[in-house]
């Protein structure tokens, strides 16, 4: 049985804080879900990360449902939220609708997540309504980086950190089961997560949310570089690359393969073909 928005919200009304990381394929979501979080998400930081884009912009849903298929297939506790990507939510609530459908009806995810506060809310709602939980994602928005001029932290002035307020109010009103808060400053992102009732989950928001999400490739030490708002837990990269090089020279010097990496056959067949 996997993991409930239910059990989610009744977490943050213990106290218990709550862990998600992002999995793009079958073999990592499987490590993610052995470990136990609760939560993973096919971010379309997978722009980025797997497949060299510079920003999330050229992801399209049928690329986030052929991950979110895998990931789907390698876990069976925690809840996958799918990401909806840039402009399967912007045009209408009825292609907000629709994209969500496509996710928990083709790629099998339990519930999605979008981009924006106040001017989603409708798509929220109706998405909810249909049955489909729904994730917020306010702050820096990296389908709008290109609005937002950058990868800034957001909410720093008066009017960004009431917009962002009213924002996390209305995603919550709206039907959201939780808000994940980017790259905002701490002391607002913990007023933000106090106001609402459903989990808060920062990444680059400080400790004062509900809980906290990375990108695994940050986690594993596999990106280009760490950014500040994360932490890498292991050298998996290194371990990749020394890995490689071993398997080169094994390859180029005749160390490998041995008999043991080998099949052997009737000897009397390969007479007659000889
Ligand atoms: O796409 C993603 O990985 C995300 C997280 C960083 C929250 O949206």
């Amino acid at each position: 049985m996997r993991v409930t928005i239910a059990q989610i919200r009744e977490m943050k009304q213990k106290g218990e804080k709550i862990a998600m990381l992002t999995a793009y394929d079958y073999s990592t979501a499987k490590i993610v879900d052995q470990a136990g979080l609760p939560l993973i998400l096919v971010g379309d930081s997978l722009g980025m990360v797997v497949l060299g884009y510079e920003n999330p912009i050229p992801v399209t849903l049928d690329v986030m449902i052929h991950h979110t298929k895998a990931v789907v297939r390698g876990t069976s506790q925690a809840m996958i939220v799918g990401d909806l990507p840039f402009m399967t939510y912007h045009i209408s609530t009825e292609d907000a609708l629709r994209s969500a459908a496509r996710f928990v009806q083709e790629a099998g995810c339990q519930s999605v997540k979008l981009e924006g506060g106040v001017t989603v809310t409708e798509k929220v709602r109706r998405i909810v309504q249909c049955g489909i939980p729904v994730m917020g994602h306010i702050g820096l928005t990296p389908q709008s980086v290109n609005q937002l001029s950058g990868w800034r932290v957001q909410g720093k002035t008066p009017e960004t950190a009431s917009q962002l307020l009213n924002d996390a109010l209305a995603l919550e009103e709206a039907g959201a089961f939780a808000v994940v808060l980017e790259q905002v400053p701490t002391p607002l992102a913990t007023l933000v997560s106090k106001k609402l009732s459903i989990p808060a989950i920062g990444i680059g928001a400080g400790s004062g949310c509900d809980g906290q999400v990375l990108v695994i490739n940050d986690v594993f030490g596999l990106s280009d570089r760490v950014p500040k708002l994360a932490r890498q837990y292991a050298n998996v990269g290194d371990s990749m690359r020394q890995a490689v090089t071993a398997y080169f020279n094994d390859v180029k010097s005749g160390a490998f393969p041995t008999e043991k990496n080998s099949f052997t056959m009737d000897e009397s067949i390969l007479a007659d073909l000889k």
